[in-house]
This record gives C-alpha cells, sequence and structure tokens, in this order.
C-alpha cells in the first residue's frame, strides 16, 4: 500500500514538474534509488568531488572535541542516515563516556539496514532505525526523550545545500520547533571555492555524475512507464551566481515528444531546453551565521577542512 502510494507521489511530481510552463525540474530526492545511490557512493570516491572526504576527515579528526560540547546524558539522531561510516566518530566518541541510543531517520528501510549493519559492532550504542520523512522522524524520536535527556541531532554531508533557496532556513526552522533550547545540531555546509573547481566537482572526466543525473530518466522509464531516450539528453552542471549554487540539468539534444504511461501525458521538449534536476549550495562562513540565526539557533563551535573547504558547524538551539 505505502509502495503504491510512493509511487503515485513519484508520477504527480514528475507530471507536474515536466508540464508546467517555463523552466521544467524534478525534485532531486528521485536522484536517489538504488542505482541513483550506487552512483552517489561512487561520486563520493571520485578524485574531483572532495566534499565527502572532507566531512569524514572532519569528523575523524574532531569527533571528540565536537562531543565535549554535548553535556550528558544524551540521545543521538540522525537526519538521513547514510552509509554509517562518518557517524561512528560521534557515536564511538560519545560512548567513551556514557551508554547510548541512535535514532537514524531515513525513508529507505535498505539505507537504514546497511547503517545498523555498519554500526552495529559499536560497543554501547542501541540503534533503533526511524523509517520516515526527516520531519515526522524527528517528531517521533523526540517524543521518546526521557526527561532531562539532552538531543544532538546530525545533519552531515551538506545534505542541507540540496534544498532550494530560503528552503534551507525553513527546513531548519522546522528542525528547531522539535528540540528543547540547549539541544545541539551538528550541521556540515560544504563551502564556496573557486568556480572552476566546483563545476569539475558535478562535471566530472569519468561521466559518474552525469550517470548520476540521467539516471533519474531511466528511473521514470522504469517506474513510470516513460520512453525517455537518454542518448538524447546529456548532463549540464552550472555555476548560479546569485543564488551561490551549483546546478544540474538535463538538457535535451533535439527536438523530442516523451510520454509517461501511468500519467497519459506527453512532454515536448525544445532543442536545449534542460530540466532543472538539484541545486548544490556553497556556503560561506557568514551565510552559514545567517542561517543559524535565521532558523533559531546560535553557532557554538565550528570545525573546517584543511584540504577541501567543507564546514561543520555545531548549534545550539536558542
Ligand atoms: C548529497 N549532496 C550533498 C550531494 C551534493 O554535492 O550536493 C549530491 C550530489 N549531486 C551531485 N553530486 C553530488
Amino acid at each position: 500500500m505505502r509502495e503504491l502510494l510512493t509511487t503515485s507521489l513519484f508520477a504527480s511530481e514528475v507530471s507536474t514538474g515536466l508540464c508546467q510552463s517555463g523552466q521544467k525540474t524534478l525534485p532531486s530526492k528521485y536522484l536517489y534509488d538504488a542505482l541513483g545511490s550506487g552512483l552517489f557512493e561512487a561520486i563520493s570516491l571520485l578524485p574531483e568531488y572532495g566534499l565527502t572526504r572532507a566531512d569524514e576527515r572532519i569528523l575523524r579528526r574532531y569527533s571528540r572535541e565536537i562531543v565535549s560540547y554535548v553535556p550528558k546524558p544524551a540521545m543521538v539522531s540522525e537526519l538521513g542516515s547514510g552509509s554509517g561510516r562518518k557517524t561512528r566518530w560521534i557515536l564511538s566518541a560519545l560512548c567513551e563516556r556514557e551508554p547510548l541510543s541512535y535514532y537514524p531517520i531515513e525513508i529507505s528501510r535498505t539505507a537504514l539496514e546497511s547503517c545498523e549493519s555498519e554500526l552495529r559492532d559499536i560497543a554501547h550504542v542501541s540503534i533503533v532505525g526511524v523509517e520516515r520523512e526527516y520531519l515526522d522522524g524527528l517528531r517521533e524520536v523526540t517524543a521518546l526523550r526521557p526527561e532531562g535527556t539532552h538531543l544532538l541531532v546530525l545533519f552531515l554531508g551538506s545534505a542541507i545545500g540540496n534544498f532550494d533557496a530560503g528552503a534551507d532556513a525553513r527546513f531548519l526552522r522546522q528542525v528547531r520547533s522539535f528540540l528543547l533550547p540547549g539541544d545541539s545540531l551538528l550541521l556540515g555546509t560544504d563551502l564556496m571555492k573557486p568556480v572552476e573547481q566546483m563545476l569539475q566537482a558535478y562535471d566530472d572526466p569519468l561521466g559518474v555524475t552525469a550517470a548520476f543525473n540521467l539516471n533519474l530518466l531511466g528511473r521514470i522509464n522504469r517506474e513510470l512507464g516513460g520512453d525517455f531516450d537518454l542518448r538524447q539528453f546529456e548532463h549540464v552542471a552550472l555555476f548560479n551566481e546569485a543564488a551561490g549554487s551549483i546546478e544540474m540539468h538535463i538538457r535535451s539534444k533535439r527536438e523530442q515528444v516523451v510520454r509517461l504511461r501511468s500519467e497519459e501525458v506527453s512532454v515536448v521538449f525544445g532543442k536545449g531546453e534542460t530540466v532543472w534536476t538539484e541545486s548544490c549550495r556553497k556556503y560561506t562562513h557568514k551565510s552559514i551565521g545567517d542561517l543559524a540565526v535565521a532558523s533559531g539557533f546560535r553557532i557554538e563551535a565550528q570545525w573546517t577542512d584543511e584540504e577541501w573547504p567543507f564546514a561543520e558547524t555545531l548549534l545550539c538551539a536558542q
């Protein structure tokens, strides 16, 4: 039943995004089916894409220092469980001082299961996966909080950068609304760097990011009965200076009509027309500060990677 609802939401969001007038769009959350998630793992290994390694370096190096700001007793929740690799450092540092409950929140059961098996060996950590959208999951987790327990929420990997402009602060305000004053949010953000370097990171010479992006059309074919000819589309990465973000688009190489059987619609593409699939916002220390204030937090501490500009910021709920 749930699967049917998910498919019909996917179908309606795809047809809305492709049939609207003006810029065609597709929601970036649909990039991550099993193949897309595998391709994203491959992206994180690319020499041109330093983001994931920078995040991991900071957490490996500074986890003890980071958790020294978190009062005892504490519990941890994470928005998006990812592979669990980066979280290991924070959990290991925290459980040196007390037994711990960890609540990863993730819409995909497969991702939750792989996070659980990755982290299962850490002693004194009980892992309780929450299969929900981020905010529904956080509401559930905070309802389980024992009185007097401090909550540390992890939002790593610059996932916040994939929200549209303004939506990042709106989302963090909603996160804040579930927290108590003094609770913590550890927020990973990729930082602004030279434009050429950012473009290489999102348009790598091996074509892995191109495959990741085009897989969204493949997914529409597989799950919604679309008839996209993937060879007639190409990946585009561009820098939107006003928004401070890299945008990923898919460009039609020629004039063409694509049918979506499940929705009984036909979509006309002009030659060169693009579908906007993802925004990857790049932050500055100032924009992180503004984001914190706009969403009801203050900055408690910040750690930056030296090799690849990336920041982990510990925010304290006001
Ligand atoms: C998941 N997210 C932080 C990645 C990013 O860099 O914004 C997604 C990504 N898109 C293309 N490459 C990586």
